[in-house]
């Protein structure tokens, strides 16, 4: 037997040792490019001897290095679960975004109690242009008069600047992007609440230019 078949049998034999099915990650070369010497959320590695073998800790080894998992929290993840019933709320506060669901066609747009969040500031308005000319541009128009692409060649956009628009509410044009009106699609997947208030601060403006 040549010295090279004793080198590759001995290389596949290692290969195929290191391989191991269903939750055992087999051997691990470099192992510390795996394992995080922080705390993660979620990871457990329950076992306490783990990673001894390399310690780094300055904890007189009496657990391995890659000993991660709380027993007092529940699947001894390191992160808590929220209480019971939490909702979560982003960074302004809100809760997430449930109204009454308006229908496309016959059912009037609802309103009632709604009012934009954000205050009308320099920062907001220049968001709400981006996000206009984003989603609503190439159909209302860098004018929002109707004067989009989409409008050449197809009739029937709504020239915000027009009698039957220009003093509609912020929370109109909410209910708008959120659910579509007529012949306009919800933009209610596209556009998170946040920016649709932006938006809507921003066709207040421009409803105003000239
Ligand atoms: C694909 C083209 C298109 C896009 C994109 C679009 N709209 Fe429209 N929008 C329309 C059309 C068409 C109408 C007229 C609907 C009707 O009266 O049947 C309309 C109507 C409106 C109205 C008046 C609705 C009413 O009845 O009170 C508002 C407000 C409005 N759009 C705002 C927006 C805003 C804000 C955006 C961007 C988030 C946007 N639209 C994106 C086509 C579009």
């Amino acid at each position: 037997m040549s010295i090279k078949n004793i080198l590759l049998g001995t290389s596949t034999a290692i290969v195929l040792f290191g391989c191991a099915g269903g939750d055992n990650p087999g051997l691990e070369y470099a192992p510390n490019m795996y394992h995080s010497v922080a705390y993660e959320p979620l990871s457990q590695i329950t076992d306490e001897s783990a990673g001894r073998w390399v310690n780094s800790l300055d904890n007189g080894a009496e657990r391995g290095e890659y000993f991660n998992s709380n027993k007092y929290n529940p699947y001894r993840m390191n992160m808590r679960e929220p209480a019971p019933n939490t909702v979560s709320r982003n960074k302004y506060g809100w809760l997430p975004y449930r109204n009454v669901h308006v229908s496309k066609d016959s059912v009037p747009i609802v309103t009632a109690g709604m009012r934009n969040p954000l205050d009308s500031t320099v920062a907001v308005l220049a968001d709400g242009k981006v996000l206009y000319e984003t989603y609503c541009k190439h159909c209302h128009g860098v004018k929002g008069e109707a004067d989009g692409k989409v409008s050449d060649k197809y009739p029937g956009v709504a020239n915000l600047k027009g009698d039957a628009y220009v003093n509609i509410t912020e929370g109109h044009i909410f209910q708008v992007i959120t659910h579509g009106a007529g012949l306009m699609g919800s933009h209610g997947s596209q556009v998170s609440p946040e920016d649709r208030w932006k938006i809507a601060k921003y066709v207040k403006a421009l409803q105003k230019q000239k």
